[in-house]
């Protein structure tokens, strides 16, 4: 949560931050602030509200220079207001920061600087780290930067400049940072970079690569407990461990995303664009190394005990899996949701696995279980998106599930992509990797037939007969019972309608009270040993006034709205949640809601 930016180079600094933090938006947009620094005086702006509603004309102006940073804020500590946005400074306005994360001790911090003089201006954890700094300024910056760091507890990044130097500096500890490397800077911008050689580089910091994906996709990756210093001057770069204070060779690594994935490309909403990819990233999700396919499936088979984790949308991801292991291979892997994993997992060894998915790789609580896990010498197994990710970097083999950046809030393409290569693991555990690749090409190219705009307009039509209801509840089993609580995940969190999944053989132990006339409630169904209970379900809904909206491959006569999936066998979670994640798209826009920015969300939940 929260979104920092740094950038340093030959161009003015205040447009290439705005840019790049407007593409960082999804990560908070309560607030945001940017500083430049030009010849030993800093220049600062603040502003409450989304970025991409300010002006960049009104925020350029005022912001010369050519290094600075930038910051969009999901507030934790103090009220969303222009006095609590970063980047905050220390008393004179000599050092400042800005910060994504939490500092877990930060009221004592504060307690001890008050003491010694030190004047707050905000009511957030962050103000205590420029104070600190100017603490120990008088070890130089760098210096005063490690021994600051060394006083803080929690999970955090961040960037900071001194007014005195020239330096951009960046820490990481367990909230992202990395670092942008642009190579050739062919001409300086008008009436900037004097004298500057066209080799000289130009870098950026950020909190996710889409944030300066427009200029480069040549990245350098921060680890916990290390820091960047990026000096102006000899436009040198060097890395240190925080732990031992030596320098950290890096290499730079390309990426191989392409920048127009990170645009919206003629959709209104990245959330749509992202539905709509689907179409491609289904294939790309199985686009796999088959033999690394072979091995770890081999090791989940033989482990002595097999763990699935995530959080949200990655951990439907995980129920779903639970069903398909057991379905597909025969084999019991257990789903641990990430925030209660370090309560439960005392009974592993080294001889467990888990496997942990999600889209970001930056999730706070997944980040915390794989510490737990880590304790007991688990071996970690990751299905994750963002490549050089947190989760990435930990893990003892990862699987990147290729799905090109996903900013919308809301999973849907990354969802897919993760339940089509947990299929894939299966298929391959019950020593039919063939089969299932088969079933998924398949299933990709009927996705490919199925989303097109003829369908999309057939679900915003139920979405309008519906979007005033203040409820909806949506059953499934087997397979598609983890579907109805993502269903339900996708519909809460853009619409702000209350719905809730549940298994369709738990509505009479207590749900079924909750319809009434008109209720709208979706009954995920595939053609599968269940699909009988599942409509028998339906009609248990519909005896008691509900309007039953058919998730299926084949009409029926319990439906009041049939939406038409393919028939894809144990790949029917893939196909039937796509259709939900349109509805949900049509609620929110119908309701007059952002569908990409959902209130009190940011899409990486880098905080416990
Ligand atoms: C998804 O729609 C949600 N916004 C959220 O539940 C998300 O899936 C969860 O926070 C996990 O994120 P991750 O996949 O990046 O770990």
């Amino acid at each position: 949560m929260c979104g920092i930016v740094g950038y340093l180079g030959d161009t003015e600094a205040a447009p290439v931050i705005f840019e790049s933090l407007k593409r960082l938006e999804y990560r908070g947009y309560d607030s945001y602030g940017f500083a430049t620094l030009k010849n030993k005086e800093f220049f600062i702006k603040k502003g409450e509200g989304k970025i991409s509603d300010a002006s960049i004309q009104n925020l350029s102006r005022g912001l010369p220079g050519f290094m600075g940073v930038g910051h969009s804020r999901w507030a934790t500590h103090g009220k969303v207001s222009a006095e609590n946005s970063h980047p905050h400074t220390d008393c004179n306005g000599d050092f400042l920061v800005v910060h994504n994360g939490i500092i877990e001790n930060y009221q004592e911090l504060r307690k001890e600087l008050k003491v010694k003089g030190h004047r707050f201006r905000s009511d957030t954890d962050t103000e205590i780290i420029p104070h600190l700094i100017e603490e120990y300024s008088e070890l130089g910056f760098e210096d005063a930067v490690k021994k600051a760091v060394s006083r803080l507890k929690g999970r955090y990044a961040i960037v900071t400049l001194s007014r005195e130097s020239d330096k951009i500096i960046g820490v990481r500890r367990g909230s992202p940072l990395i670092v942008g490397v642009k190579n050739n800077v062919k001409d300086s911008s008008k009436g900037s970079g004097k004298g500057l050689s066209k080799k000289r580089k130009e870098y950026f910091l950020a909190s996710d690569i889409p944030a300066f994906l427009k200029h480069t996709s040549n990245v350098m990756y921060l680890d916990d407990e290390e820091m960047v210093v990026i000096d102006r001057t000899g436009r040198g770069i060097k890395f240190y461990s925080m732990e031992n204070g030596k320098e950290i060779e890096k290499r730079i690594v390309n990426i191989g995303w392409d920048p127009g994935q990170a645009e919206k490309n003629g959709f209104e909403h990245f959330m749509l664009k992202e539905i709509m990819e689907q179409k491609d990233t289904i294939r790309m999700a199985i686009n796999q190394n088959m033999e690394d396919i072979e091995r770890i499936s081999k090791d989940i088979k033989n482990a002595f005990g097999t763990f699935f984790t995530g959080c949200g949308t990655a951990g439907n991801v995980c129920l779903a899996g639970e069903y398909i292991f057991s379905k597909v291979a025969g084999k019991h892997i257990n789903f641990i949701v990430s925030s209660e994993f370090p309560n439960y997992h005392h009974f592993m060894t080294d001889k467990t696995l888990l496997i942990a998915i999600s889209q970001s790789g930056e999730t706070a609580d997944l980040l915390e279980a794989i510490e737990a896990a880590k304790k007991k010498h688990v071996r970690i197994i990751s299905l994750v998106n963002v490549m050089g990710s947190s989760l990435d970097r930990k893990s003892d083999h990862s699987f990147l599930i290729n799905a090109g950046p996903e900013k919308a809030v809301a999973s849907t393409k990354a969802a897919t992509s993760q339940l089509a290569l947990v299929t894939l693991l299966a298929y391959a555990c019950a020593g039919k990797l063939d089969e299932g690749r088969r079933l998924l090409i398949e299933t990709a190219s009927k996705v490919n037939d199925m989303i097109n705009p003829r369908y999309e307009k057939h679900i915003r039509g139920l979405a309008e007969k519906i979007h005033s209801k203040e409820n909806m509840y949506i059953i499934g089993r087997s397979l598609n019972y983890p579907m109805a609580l993502e269903s339900a995940i996708k519909i809460q969190e853009v619409s702000y309608i209350h719905a809730q999944g549940f298994a369709g053989g738990e509505l009479k132990h207590g749900p079924l009270a909750l319809i009434d006339k008109g209720t709208p409630c979706i009954a995920l169904v595939a053609n599968d040993e269940v699909k009988n209970d599942i409509i028998s379900n339906a009609v248990e809904i519909k005896s008691r006034g509900g309007y039953i909206i058919g998730v299926a491959p084949e009409n029926n006569e319990v439906f009041d709205y049939w939406i038409k999936v393919p028939d894809v066998g144990n790949a029917s979670p893939i196909v039937n949640i796509i259709p939900i994640q349109i509805l949900a798209y049509h609620l929110a826009i119908l309701r007059g809601h952002d569908p990409d920015y959902p209130k009190n969300l940011a899409k990486s939940v880098t905080v416990k």
